[in-house]
């Protein structure tokens, strides 16, 4: 069985003091619910007290970005060879770094594989907009993203890699993809696609998250469903109880 993993996705919220204080809470409260992998993703700033403070607690810690290069003249940039030690785990092509940040196909895959070159374990995510999702061209675009994605990732590495589905439309909106939609789309086409890249036996080991407006009320549906092996969760994993609640809905469901 794929185990589950839940990571919050904590965006540019929290000030270090926060953080440090919500995993200080959060811990002791994740701690029996071993069966599920629980991730959390601070802001850069927040890494390093963040995996200080979950050392021993079974908790690990994402980075939300990372550039491609180990290091060099790239202003402003965080680089895997820094992650490593501070990081198991690193979202790549978060839609908003593609909206806003100009992250592109090519920069995810070059991401992808610096990270993996690094030991670090890419959250690889993607998804469609609202336009390409009601013009009928979800599964091309989704389809498209994980192939350019893992374009030259060997299959050994496939180990090392979550891939999560996020409709751009259902991120901080509130309106979120049924967990059958959502089932389709991450069994149909993206494990699918993983199949046709890597074989079905690779296809069915590898991790696949939903994420967009996921929260304690939706997580039992989406974790229901066979093909979701766990959610990007934003928003409710702000929340110590919300977060907690997520990670007993993800057991309750599997029935682990
Ligand atoms: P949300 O964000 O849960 O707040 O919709 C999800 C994400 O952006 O990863």
């Amino acid at each position: 069985m794929r185990t589950p993993i839940i990571a919050g996705n904590w965006k540019m919220f929290k000030l270090l003091s926060e953080s440090v204080t919500f995993v200080g809470e959060l811990a002791p409260r994740l701690s029996a619910l071993t069966s599920v992998e629980r991730v959390v993703c601070p802001t850069y700033l927040a890494l390093a007290s963040v995996a200080e403070a979950l050392k021993g607690s079974g908790i690990k810690v994402g980075a939300q970005s990372v550039h491609w290069e180990a290091q060099g003249a790239f202003t402003s940039q965080i680089s895997p060879w820094m992650l490593q030690g501070l990081a198991e785990y690193v979202i790549i092509g978060h839609s908003e770094c593609r909206a806003y940040l100009n992250e592109t196909d090519e920069t995810v895959n070059k991401k992808v594989k610096a990270s993996l070159a690094y030991g670090l374990k890419p959250i690889i995510a993607v998804g469609e907009s609202l336009q390409q999702n009601e013009a009928g061209q979800t599964q091309q675009i989704v389809g498209g993203q994980v192939r350019a994605a893992l374009n030259g990732v060997d299959a050994a590495n496939m180990a090392n890699i979550v891939i999560a589905y996020e409709p751009i439309w259902a991120i901080g909106t509130g309106k979120n993809a049924s967990g059958e939609v959502a089932n389709s789309i991450i069994g149909g086409t993206i494990r699918a696609t993983l199949a046709d890249l890597y074989g079905n036996d690779i296809a069915q080991t590898v991790r696949i998250q939903y994420g967009g407006s996921v929260k304690p009320e939706n997580m039992f549906e989406y974790m229901s469903q066979p093909d979701i092996d766990g959610a990007l969760v934003g928003g409710a994993s702000l929340k110590v109880n919300d977060f907690v609640q997520l990670v007993e809905a993800a057991a309750k469901a599997k029935g682990i």
